[in-house]
């Protein structure tokens, strides 16, 4: 496998480096986003934010302003809080000292412990389950697999070829995964594992890993109130801290609940309740991991805003997290 990356690796702007605050940033953003997505939100948020000294000393604002797109917001703050500890007290010398950090899981401390440190351990995200799964033909389905996949994975770790390069070992069951040993159709004619794969050898690659029955996302709905003034702008708000889009700006709303709201129920969260509020036609969807949010709009205008955060419907398509920029069609 390491002579097949040697020649086939994906050339991608964290390739090559070593410096652990940019292999821990390449690592975050693509827990969310595809490797093509990060590819140019990578390259602008190091301009922005070049070192760890800078991300600690930014403003959440602007930090959350470039996370925009990139998933939820919770791994931004992570990234923030991390950030802080770090320059306080310096790099984590090890994985160990990585999973310490605020928002560091095992997975992330271990790709930037193979990648930016040389500690021999195998990062299991999606890709290693399913290259894993297939070598050693296992047809126990996920999540309950994961422990196991997980041991088997360390395995590798007893090879002096992976100890010799645990970075590169770790890219190549990311780029293998990717590009030959796919979720749907797997190139195993030109794969560099072939020989040992039992998985390959019993015709059943394209089937594993097994996965149990989804359960269904749980229904959200919200109101959400567009109140603008005579000079266009929208009055915002800043959510909550805790849950979902945790400190983020937001049109204000209801709470999200599991069954749809009447308009008059609605009504007595409105930012000024007494305006003639009038409902938007349509609605707006956004899915979150475990569940999926129904949106709704009643607009109202008024003179001038109450006190508060606003902004112009340009300027909110810009700094507001996505399920929240899905209203402002409707507006
Ligand atoms: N997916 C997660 N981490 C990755 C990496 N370092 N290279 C390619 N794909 C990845």
């Amino acid at each position: 496998m390491l002579t097949w990356y040697d020649r086939s690796a994906r050339r991608l702007g964290w390739r090559g480096q070593v410096d652990p605050y940019r292999i821990w940033v390449s690592e975050v953003m693509l827990q969310q986003t595809t490797v093509a997505a990060v590819g140019p939100r990578y390259t602008r948020f190091l301009t922005r934010f070049p070192d760890v000294q800078a991300l600690a000393a930014a403003d959440w604002g602007d930090l959350a302003e470039e996370w925009a797109g990139l998933g939820y917001y919770a791994r931004a703050r992570n990234l923030h809080a991390a950030a802080k500890a770090i320059a306080a007290g310096g790099f984590p010398a090890d994985s160990v000292g990585w999973r310490a950090l605020p928002g560091i899981g095992p997975y992330t401390a271990a790709a930037v412990g193979a990648i930016a440190l040389g500690e021999p351990v195998v990062p299991l995200d999606g890709n290693v389950e399913r290259v894993v799964s297939r070598i050693f033909a296992i047809e126990t389905p996920l999540p309950a697999a994961k422990p196991a996949l997980g041991r088997l994975a360390d395995g590798f770790t007893a090879q002096p070829e992976m100890r010799a390069r645990p970075g590169d070992f770790a890219q190549a069951l990311f780029d293998l995964g990717a590009t030959i040993c796919t979720p749907r159709n797997p190139a195993c004619a030109i794969c560099p594992w072939r020989p040992d794969c039992r998985a390959s050898a019993l015709g059943i690659a394209a089937t594993l890993p097994r996965k149990s029955p989804k359960t269904a996302r749980t229904e959200l709905h919200g109101v959400h109130f567009a109140l603008t003034d005579a000079g266009g702008r929208l009055l915002l708000i800043r959510r909550p801290e805790s849950g979902l889009l945790g400190g983020m700006l937001a049109l204000p709303g209801t709470p999200w609940r599991s069954t749809p709201w009447a308009d008059a129920e609605a009504l007595a969260h409105a930012p000024v309740p007494e305006l003639d509020w009038q409902p938007r036609p349509g609605f707006a969807l956004h899915g979150f991991t475990h569940r999926e949010l129904t949106m709704r709009v009643l607009a109202a205008r008024v003179a001038e805003l109450p006190g508060g955060e606003s902004a112009t419907l340009e300027q909110a398509g810009r700094s507001l997290p996505t399920a929240m920029r899905k209203l402002l069609p409707l507006i």
